[in-house]
């Protein structure tokens, strides 16, 4: 490269990285992820270091960012809130590195005892000084450029963790430093609600604390719980300071202010590198985000005499992990088809080290989403991996694309099976209407299927249903009745007697009752009551399939949305030729005549309403339901004037209490049983 070459790059450089910060710092909305930042700084920094005379006093690796924002006002502080240096090999080696510099600053000898260090988390968050007078919090500032910072103490003060009022024999004036950062459930929760109502999603936890606590109308922050960890001092006056950082914080966390308990005072570098893994090892697992660790001498005495270096104590380092968003290409964008038919799309990526894994799938979450993030194929986007939680693509980096692509749609019919989709109106979530036939949905057909209150086949639990799946043994609903017991007994973890009691739990459950298995054959919107209530009005199942909308609206209970869901199952002849198989394989059940127009059920205790309470003395909860259903009789959970009859068990409560202030009819087992057998 020529010397006007070095010159142009450093200059693009340098305004790329004043862009971002003013995004970054100033407007708290960056458009680049933190490592990619750090990675163009970085480039200037090696740039100017191997050419000085390209440095310039303009250059962000020349001084502090960050400007006071109109409308806060100004805060100077006494004592300034420096930074400090950062770590970036993310190995063993960084620490080693930074003992071995503060040995030598203290002019230690090559055989001196280990020094005691105090090593802490790097929180991921806004650094926010407390001031506290008399014990009373005055005041709370961010750092801004380090001097002057912005008074945001109405802000901070509703933070719930951060107390108004320290604990104990308070000094005259303590300035407690730490950092305002935002839990990831607190901030899972906070996008779960703005997905629900269709509202910009967050990019991740320390943007948005940041962004919260220097938002000018506090009603902003009300839908966002921020959270607060103490990490150090800034001026104090009447107070014994104790002799090391480690007590310092000990101190804090005395007077009722955070401190986090993953902290540990450690000997040495090996101290060091041992609690850089540990916590490297904890970091998914814990409920933040930290973007590395930091290690500072405990002594205060040792602290004063090594210093600072331009704006940097010497006696503290940060000591980074590997990030957590990172930038990569967006390849393509599939569908994938969720256990209850929800369509994801799903950005093929690029793979990128991120979050501690290699990422090359990352979610997009819904066609509204994606589209509100404006990603399109070929886009470099950020994607973040941060605990357990599945990587996600956040948003791209701006800039115009070379060429036209089309924007995502979603595919009219499902991916996996060839249905069609559907989107509930007003809903943002798009559906594969498969059902039973959709491979994607088999195994939560299956397991609810199977349930108890369904079709009730013992034994058949989700690692069964996956094995079954996976290994091809079960395609469909009806094939559960063709499985032998050599075939499950060659299945993993599957004794030959678990095996047979299967096929006999499957034998069983052919003997059924229409409401069991319209419930069980898994309809969107059809629970329990709702398959009951259809089941008695219709009294077959084919009379059920082949009902209009306005013959299933005059079902008790049952409204447009239940209606087009039931209209909609049965007109996939997939699902019908499911049913068919189902019967085939034996599945059967009592059929009546129906209800016809009336509602009303037959039998004894038809249109009746019965509540039960307490327990029974032989019949179970379940047991009495079904035989007061099979009467044709609703059992409902609450007791008002129109009930018929209270059934009070022992230990009967409120209910009972009611029916006796209401005039109900009280009756015990045997009553109910005598009920049941005609004298109504
Ligand atoms: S000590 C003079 N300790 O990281 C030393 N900082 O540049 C002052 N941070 O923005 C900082 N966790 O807000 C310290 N345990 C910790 C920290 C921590 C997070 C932030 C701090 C600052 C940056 C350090």
């Amino acid at each position: 490269m020529a010397a006007e070459d070095y010159a142009t790059r450093a200059a693009a450089l340098r305004a790329q990285l004043q862009h971002h910060a003013h995004r970054y710092y100033v407007l708290d909305d960056p458009e680049l992820p933190d490592a990619e930042y750090d990675r163009l700084y970085a480039a200037l920094q090696a740039l100017e270091a191997a050419h000085p005379e390209l440095r310039t006093p303009d250059s962000p690796t020349q001084r502090v960012i960050g400007q006071v924002l109109e409308g806060f006002a100004p805060v100077r502080h006494a004592v300034p809130m420096l930074s400090i240096r950062t770590e970036t090999d993310t190995t063993a080696a960084g620490a080693l590195a930074f003992d071995e510099r503060v040995r030598r600053e203290l002019e230690l000898p090559a055989d001196a005892p280990p020094l005691a260090y105090a090593a802490e988390l790097k929180f991921d968050g806004l650094a926010i000084s407390l001031r506290y007078e008399q014990g009373v919090l005055v005041q709370a500032a961010t750092r801004g450029d380090s001097e002057t910072g912005e008074d945001v103490t109405q802000n901070v003060r509703t933070i719930g963790q951060i107390p108004l009022r320290l604990l104990g024999g308070a000094p005259a004036l303590i300035e407690i430093r730490g950092e305002a950062y935002m839990r990831r459930d607190d901030f899972e929760r906070l996008n779960e609600r703005q997905r629900a109502k269709g509202g910009k999603t967050f990019i991740n936890p320390r943007n948005t604390a940041a962004g919260a606590i220097r938002q000018l109308d506090p009603k902003a922050l009300a839908d966002k719980r921020l959270s607060f960890y103490a990490y150090g001092l800034g001026e104090t006056r009447g107070w014994d300071q104790p002799a090391t950082h480690s007590g310092t914080l000990d101190a804090i966390a005395a007077f009722g202010v955070p401190v986090n308990a993953l902290r540990r005072v450690v000997q040495g570098a090996a101290g060091l590198v041992d609690f850089h893994q540990a916590v490297a090892a904890q970091r998914d697992a814990l409920p933040f985000d930290i973007d590395g660790v930091v290690y500072k001498v405990d002594s205060i005495a040792l602290q004063r005499r090594l210093g600072y270096v331009t704006r940097e104590p010497r006696w503290a380092v940060a000591h980074k992990f590997p990030a957590q968003e990172q930038v990569t290409r967006l390849n393509g964008i599939e569908v994938q088809v969720g256990r209850t038919g929800k369509l994801t799309p799903v950005a093929k990526l690029e793979p990128v080290f991120v979050g501690g894994t290699t990422v090359s799938n990352a979610t997009l979450h819904n066609l509204f989403e994606l589209r509100r993030k404006g990603v399109r194929v070929g886009d470099r986007v950020i994607v973040r991996r941060a605990g357990d939680v599945i990587p996600e693509v956040v948003g791209r980096l701006p800039g115009a694309r070379a060429a036209y692509v089309p924007n995502f749609r979603m595919p009219p019919a499902c991916p996996v099976c060839g249905s069609r989709v559907l989107r509930e109106q007003g809903g943002i979530e798009h559906r594969c209407t498969g059902g039973l036939f959709c491979a994607a949905q088999r195994k939560q057909a299956i397991l609810h299927f199977a349930g108890r209150r369904a079709m009730d086949i013992e034994g058949l639990g989700e690692r069964l249903v996956d094995q079954l799946v996976d290994g091809g043994l079960v395609r469909s609903l009806p094939e559960l009745y063709a499985l032998s017991v050599e075939q499950l007994a060659g299945l993993d973890r599957m004794a030959d007697r678990s095996a047979a009691n299967l096929v006999a739990a499957l034998a069983r459950s052919k003997s059924t009752t229409l409401a069991r298995f319209l419930y069980a054959l898994g309809i969107r919107q059809v629970g329990e009551a709702t398959a009951k209530d259809l089941a008695r009005h219709f009294g077959a199942l084919d009379r059920i399939a082949a009902a209009a909308a306005e013959a299933l609206l005059e079902v008790n209970d049952i409204g447009p949305v239940v209606a087009q869901s039931v209209q909609a199952f049965f007109a996939q002849p997939h699902n019908l030729e499911v049913i068919a198989a189902l019967r085939a394989a034996g599945i059967q059940w009592p059929e009546h005549a129906g209800a016809g127009r009336t509602g009303a059920a037959p039998g004894p205790l038809a249109g009746r309403t019965l509540v039960l309470t307490g327990s029974l003395p032989t019949l179970s909860r379940d047991e009495a339901k079904a035989l007061i259903e099979a009467a044709g009789a609703k059992v409902s959970g609450a007791v008002s004037k129109k009930t018929d009859y209270v059934v009070a068990g022992s230990e009967a409560g409120s209910k009972l209490d009611r029916a006796r202030a209401l005039g109900v009819a009280v009756l015990d087992e045997a009553g109910l049983r005598a009920l049941l057998h005609g004298a109504g």
